[in-house]
């Protein structure tokens, strides 16, 4: 069985993104085809970046960075549920991504995102940043609406038609999770 995390990609105080993942979370156990973990990034404390080696060289120096490692190395795949900030995502979710490079190679990735035109800009910006760390991102894509998914843009009441697209995203996220565990077998 694959293990998918969904990483909640906000640490701002009175965040969205909470019950969103929370809400991905429900709608993915009732999958027996995966495991599921939500990962809070806020949990983990990681200041800018601090590490005086780059990532992708492995060599960490702070309990931090270690620590943010071993858990994201536990995992075949991931959710990102991601605000959009300046037509980008957070700079939390940025940093947290920077602080690693093998831990991510050769995975996969699938997006929930959110914001007045359904968060899309900062998916196209986290795909961007995929590429280069070898992720593979899935076409399928989950974009909540601030105008229509919460009320008084507040509190979170997803339209039912999201969990179709929710799932959609998770078929593929798990199809190709599947596939790319043999590549990393190799
Ligand atoms: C710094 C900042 C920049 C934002 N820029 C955008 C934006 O470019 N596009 C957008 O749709 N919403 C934007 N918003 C609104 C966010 O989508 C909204 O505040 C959302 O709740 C943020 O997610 P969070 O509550 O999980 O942090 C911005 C919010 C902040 C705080």
């Amino acid at each position: 069985m694959i293990k998918i995390a969904i990483i909640i990609g906000s640490t701002r105080p009175g965040r969205k993104a909470e019950s969103v993942a929370k809400w991905v979370h429900e709608i993915a156990r009732k999958r027996i085809d995966a495991e599921f973990e939500i990962v809070d990034i806020k949990d983990y404390d990681l200041p800018l970046l601090d590490e005086p080696v780059p990532p992708s060289m492995a060599q960490y120096s702070n309990q931090h960075t270690k620590t943010w490692s071993l858990k994201i190395a536990m995992f075949d795949a991931y959710v990102f549920v991601t605000p959009e900030y300046n037509h980008g995502t957070s700079a939390a979710l940025k940093n947290a991504i920077d602080y690693l490079y093998q831990e991510w190679n050769n995975k996969v990735a699938g997006f929930v995102g959110y914001g007045s035109t359904g968060g899309v800009r900062a998916v196209e910006n986290l795909r961007l940043v995929m590429g280069e760390l070898q992720v593979a991102d899935v076409r399928a894509q989950v974009a909540l609406s601030l105008f229509n998914d919460f009320e008084n843009f507040t509190q979170f009441k997803p339209l039912a038609i999201h969990e179709k697209s929710v799932n959609a995203m998770l078929d593929q996220v798990i199809s190709w999770g599947k596939a790319l565990k043999t590549v990393r077998n190799k």
